[in-house]
């Protein structure tokens, strides 16, 4: 049956079940390379050896198939792996998610699932930043256009296969996070430096 009919027939709720039995399908593998926020951000890190310094336990929070693993392993002492689809062989229980890390690096998880569980992961974030640590978002923007065959769902897109896709605006970020983070845009693909605003006042 085709998404656009199966959709059709399901309730809001359905529908949200059937995108979360596909988060996991959105991950890419490693072949694919280092995501483009983790590089930018060891480039911005080079330049802000202080900062680097500081790093030592990294959550790779939603690491999928871990594209991030080997280089963010490279670069700093400790590497966590967090992703609730067991099948990938990471960290995949929440409970270290009440851990405290040094760097929590949460790429293309927040424009891949609905609203409901963006808040719940948004929530997560904002704890990471009254624990002080640095937060690295990597999201796909807007101007990353939906395709003609994907549906139109609460504020984002079904996708074929069936995923979903969220596209985020610079504004929608700062709207989140403004109140309670320094936020640096890395580039102009997505990349955003979260800072606690209480650690940049000591
Ligand atoms: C597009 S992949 C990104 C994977 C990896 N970060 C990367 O950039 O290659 C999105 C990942 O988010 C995971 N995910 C879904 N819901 C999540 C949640 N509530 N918390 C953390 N990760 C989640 C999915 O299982 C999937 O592996």
């Amino acid at each position: 049956m085709e998404v656009r009919e199966q959709v059709q027939k399901l309730s809001e709720i359905d529908t949200i079940n059937l995108l979360r039995s596909n988060y996991h399908k959105t991950a890419l593998g490693k072949s694919n390379g280092t995501t483009s926020p983790t590089k930018d951000f060891l480039k911005w890190l080079n330049d802000n050896p202080e900062i680097k310094s500081k790093i030592r336990i990294v959550l790779d929070y939603g690491c999928g198939k871990g594209r991030d693993e080997n280089t963010l392993k490279e670069e700093f002492p400790f590497y966590i792996g967090y992703d609730p689809h067991k099948d990938f062989g990471y960290n995949s229980s929440k409970q270290i998610l009440r851990d405290s890390f040094d760097l929590i690096v949460c790429n293309y998880v927040l424009n891949v699932i609905v609203k409901i569980d963006r808040e719940t992961v948004i929530q997560t974030l904002l704890k990471f930043l009254r624990d002080e640590s640095i937060v690295l978002i990597g999201v796909r923007q807007d101007k990353y256009e939906a395709k003609d065959n994907w549906i139109r769902f609460q504020d984002g897109y079904i996708t074929t296969r069936p995923t979903f896709q969220h596209f985020f605006t610079k504004k929608e970020i700062f709207d989140i996070f403004s109140n309670y983070a320094q936020i640096t845009p890395l580039n102009s693909k997505g990349a955003y430096i979260l800072t606690s605003k209480k650690s940049l006042e000591k």
